[in-house]
Formats: structure tokens, C-alpha cells, sequence
């Protein structure tokens, strides 16, 4: 098979899809790796280092596009790469087609066979491609609140952690997944108080054994949310439905009451965020304020850290990656069903249900499931 990966184009996002590692494995079993040129820089993999491992280097992403029967990315495909979708090339990268309608409608009429990163789920329902990231985008989340909260900025000027004589300031986490503990891991080590709340009562059990204390666990009614919220200084929300678009856990009435310079760290933006006064950030331009509350929505939060995330997220990606080229995708496809879960769009149809109702788009069974 020739599989190959191409520069990321979206804005800040510096981590690729195949490092020179991986592309050494696929060339060692027979396959042929094909990386844009510079594809690999901003991680710190120079060009030198793929042809050490067996990758031809191309000029462009168009000759990755064209030559390759297996494209595997980091983000979806920017409106400039809706071009090179095509039958013959399957793309595996992260999707979010929940949130994207105009590329699932260029998925459909191009007949790119697409799976998803954030939809390989293994039968105990664990996810193991989106995991990683959300470790990553979990603790940068709390990282990041904690430094919007200073000064110079729109932030309230408080001290997460307090210091002697001055209680710490209040974070609340919404979701008690892997975003959500990694969060819970940060901030408590900070000295934050902290709240993390959703509606799975087991976990929520859980935590409050891992946490002894240093974290409150709440279960995420919307009344209960309201009364969090009220007067925080730092909300993180990190819910999922897979493959739906996010829940809408914090109306705009609830940022309100956060008060002025208070801070959110929408994490699940990349599924159209969960407050009804988030949109779309970058790397670049990252923050607005809305209610008097500073909005972070950046939806690749572990582009700005290319080397920890391409080394976590290609460990994962790499065994699926190659199964696919070893295999062939039916087959793959066929002999692994957290591999299948991942497919979204195959000949032309969607067989996502959540996406398809999302956009009001006619869906079909997945036929590898
Ligand atoms: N912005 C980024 O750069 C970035 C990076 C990684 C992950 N993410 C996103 O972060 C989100 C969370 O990812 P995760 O890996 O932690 O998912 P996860 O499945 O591990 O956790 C999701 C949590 O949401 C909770 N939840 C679902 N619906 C809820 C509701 N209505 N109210 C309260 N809680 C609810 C679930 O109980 C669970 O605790 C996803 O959308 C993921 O795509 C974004």
C-alpha cells in the first residue's frame, strides 16, 4: 500500500500524521510512505530523517493526494484540501464531522472512504486515539485558565492557587472524562478549589476515591451547574456524546453569572462547543469576551505542543495505520470493530447516525459492523 501524510494547514497546528518512526515501520513491511515536503519540521522531524526511514519525499501535498491509497492526517481537511478528496484514497485523521457540515457534504460527493480518530472505539467503549489528546488538551486547558486569569489581559487577576491569607479561586470542570481528569490533575495541584461534575455517577465515584478530597465531584443537573458556575472563576468544559455535536451545558444566562473576567476553556469546541456563547478560536487569536467572560475555543489545543502530541497520538494511531496498509481497508475494516466504529463516511454514504441527524442528511448502516 502507499500511505502518506501531508502538512497541517489549520492554524497553529504543527503536529503530522506519520513521524519518520512510523514511516520506517510501514516501509520495512513492504509499503511505500510518501511526506510532503516540511511535512514533519514544525514536530521536529526534519525531511532528512524520513528518507532515513524509507519515506520518499514529495514536493507537495497534491502528490501525497494523488500517489497515496491511504492518507493519514492529524485535523480534518481545510476547505483548500476538499479538492484532493477522491475514491481512491482513504483519509484517516481526527473528523469532527459533527461540527463540519461543509466537508461531510465534499466526503460524500468525492466518495472518500473516512475514519475517524476521535470514533475508534474499543468494545469496553474506550477511546483509544482520542484519549491521548485529550490528556494533552485536559491539562493545557487548566494551564491555560489559570494564566487568562492574570494580567495583562481581560482575566480577573486572581491567583488560581491563593496563597496564605487568600482563599484559592474556584474552577469548575464540566465532563469527568479524560479531559475532565486531566484538568482535575492540574488544577488541584495548583491549589484551585475544584468541582468536577457530569452525569456518570460511577465515575464521578471514582474520582472522589482518586482525588481523596482534593477535588468535589457533583452530578451535572442543570440546576446544579447553574449554582457551580455562579461566581467561578474558571469553568473547563470537556463533555462528549461521540460523534454528536457537544451538549449545550452552559447557557448563556450561566456565563453571566460567572461575572467579569471570569474565564471558560471550551475543550469541546472540536464538536461545536458546550457553552451557547462559544465559537470557533485560534492559536493566533484565541480569546474573545462575551457576558464579560474570556472564551477560549481553540479546537487544536495539542497543536501548540507538536512533539509531545505527534509522539502520543502516532503510538496510538500507528498499529490501526498498520493494519489498514498490511490488511487492505475491507479487511481491516472487517476484522476489528473498534476500527469500524471509526468509519464514517463509505461510497458516497454517511453511516454515522449522530451526523447525519445533525445535518439532516440521510444515513446507512455501517456495513462493517
Ligand atoms: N479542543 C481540543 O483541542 C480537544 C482536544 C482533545 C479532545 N477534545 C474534545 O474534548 C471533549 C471531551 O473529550 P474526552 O476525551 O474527555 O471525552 P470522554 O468521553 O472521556 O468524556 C466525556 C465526558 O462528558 C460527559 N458528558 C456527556 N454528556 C454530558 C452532559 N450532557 N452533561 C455532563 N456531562 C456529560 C461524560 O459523562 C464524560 O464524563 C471531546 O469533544 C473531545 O473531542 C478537544
Amino acid at each position: 500500500m502507499r500511505a502518506g501524510t501531508v502538512r497541517e494547514r489549520i492554524d497553529g497546528e504543527s503536529r503530522v500524521g506519520i513521524t519518520p518512526e512510523g514511516a520506517f515501520v510501514l516501509t520495512t513491511a513492504g509499503h511505500e510512505v510518501l511526506v510532503e515536503a516540511g511535512a514533519g519540521e514544525p514536530a521536529g522531524y526534519p525531511d532528512d530523517s524520513y528518507r532515513a526511514a524509507g519515506a520518499r519525499i514529495v514536493a507537495d501535498a497534491a502528490g501525497v493526494w494523488e500517489g497515496c491509497d491511504l492518507v493519514v492526517k492529524v485535523k480534518e481537511p481545510v476547505a483548500s484540501e476538499h479538492p484532493f478528496l477522491r475514491p481512491g484514497c482513504a483519509l484517516f485523521t481526527f473528523l469532527h464531522l459533527a461540527a463540519d457540515r461543509a466537508l461531510t457534504e465534499r466526503l460524500l460527493e468525492s466518495r472518500c472512504p473516512s475514519l475517524a480518530y476521535e470514533l475508534v472505539r474499543r468494545p469496553d467503549g474506550t477511546l483509544p486515539l482520542l484519549a491521548p489528546m485529550s490528556q494533552v488538551a485536559g491539562r493545557m486547558a487548566a494551564e491555560v485558565g489559570a494564566q487568562l486569569l492574570k494580567h495583562p489581559g481581560p482575566g480577573r487577576g486572581k491567583l488560581l492557587g491563593g496563597i496564605a491569607g487568600v482563599p484559592p479561586g474556584r474552577a469548575v470542570i464540566i465532563g469527568s472524562g479524560t479531559v475532565g481528569t486531566a484538568a482535575a490533575h492540574v488544577l488541584s495541584a495548583l491549589g484551585a478549589r475544584v468541582t468536577i461534575m457530569s452525569r456518570d455517577l460511577p465515575r464521578l465515584g471514582y474520582l472522589q476515591e482518586l482525588f481523596g478530597g482534593l477535588v468535589a465531584t457533583r452530578v451535572s443537573t442543570p440546576d446544579a451547574v447553574a449554582d457551580e458556575v455562579a461566581g467561578a472563576d474558571l469553568a473547563i468544559l470537556g463533555v462528549l456524546v461521540p460523534g454528536a455535536p457537544a451538549p449545550k451545558v452552559l447557557s448563556r444566562a450561566m456565563v453571566r453569572s460567572m461575572g467579569p473576567g471570569a474565564v471558560i476553556v471550551d475543550v469541546s469546541i472540536d464538536q461545536g462547543g458546550a457553552a451557547e456563547t462559544s465559537r470557533h478560536t485560534t492559536h493566533s487569536n484565541p480569546i474573545y469576551v462575551e457576558e464579560g467572560v474570556v472564551h477560549y475555543c481553540v479546537s487544536n489545543i495539542p497543536g501548540a505542543v507538536p512533539r509531545t502530541s505527534t509522539q502520543a497520538l502516532t503510538s496510538a494511531t500507528l498499529p490501526y495505520v498498520e493494519a489498514i496498509a498490511n490488511r487492505g481497508l475491507e479487511a481491516a475494516l472487517r476484522e476489528d470493530s473498534a476500527l469500524a466504529r471509526s468509519l464514517s463516511t463509505w461510497n458516497g454514504t454517511l453511516v454515522r447516525g449522530p451526523v447525519a441527524e445533525a445535518f439532516g442528511l440521510p444515513a446507512a448502516p455501517n456495513p462493517f459492523l
